[in-house]
């Protein structure tokens, strides 16, 4: 399973990749605002800053709705780095465009999926990668991880070769079930990523160990 981070934080983006274990970032405009990043020549910038840091697949979101328009700012921001990833929504014309960049040799990333028939369009048009945002699923009381499953066993009957990146982790335990299931990638924050780590056995464990340690060269 890829591990991508959900950020457009440079901090946090390069303290993921520092771990060794970073295979690609995804952003949003809200990601980009949350980070204090506006205005169209700063929001290219920052792409362009996050693709010298990490060595794989960046989504830039495209902020048209109509054809012509995602596909005009699709190309622009595919030609800004060669790890862009066209993130294009899930509307109609987002569809359109997604078989248009597919038939063009633009990688895509088809986002805010929230149903199986969602996702059998994006894989239809040739998506690179679907993201089905499960938190905002369970944040409405249904089970974002129950889509990832439904996900994995249509794409598989076909044999879709779009892949399966799991969006909107909430937490590590999202992480795992995604995992569980044969999702192709994950996009978490950064807290739930380093939340992979803790187990209060290894604390535990480490402490007696070094104890030990001290102890036998005292
Ligand atoms: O990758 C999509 C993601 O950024 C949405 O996450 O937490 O805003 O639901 P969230």
């Amino acid at each position: 399973m890829k591990f991508f981070i959900d950020t457009a934080n440079l901090d946090e983006i390069k303290e993921a990749n520092a771990l060794g274990i970073l295979d690609g970032v995804t952003t949003n405009p809200s990601l980009m605002a949350k980070d204090g990043v506006t205005g169209q020549n700063n929001i290219l910038k920052r792409y362009v800053d996050i693709c010298e840091i990490v060595d794989g697949d960046v989504s830039a979101e495209v902020i048209s709705t109509d054809f012509a328009g995602i596909v005009k700012e699709g190309e622009h921001l595919a030609a800004l780095h060669e790890n862009i990833v066209v993130k294009v929504p899930m509307i109609k014309d987002g569809v359109k465009a997604l078989k248009h960049f597919s038939d063009n040799g633009i990688r895509t990333n088809c986002t805010l999926v929230f149903s199986a028939g969602q996702a059998i369009l994006a894989a239809k048009a040739g998506a690179t990668y679907v993201s089905p945002f499960i938190g905002r699923i369970d944040d409405i009381t249904w089970d974002g991880v129950g889509l990832i499953a439904q996900m994995v066993e249509i794409y598989a009957n076909y044999g879709y070769q779009t892949e399966i990146l799991a969006a909107s982790i909430r937490s590590p335990l999202h992480i795992v079930s995604c995992a569980e299931l044969g999702a192709d990638v994950v996009t978490a924050p950064l807290k739930a990523i380093l939340g992979l780590l803790n187990h209060p056995l290894t604390d535990i464990g480490l402490e007696k160990f070094l104890a030990d340690y001290r102890k036998g060269n005292s």
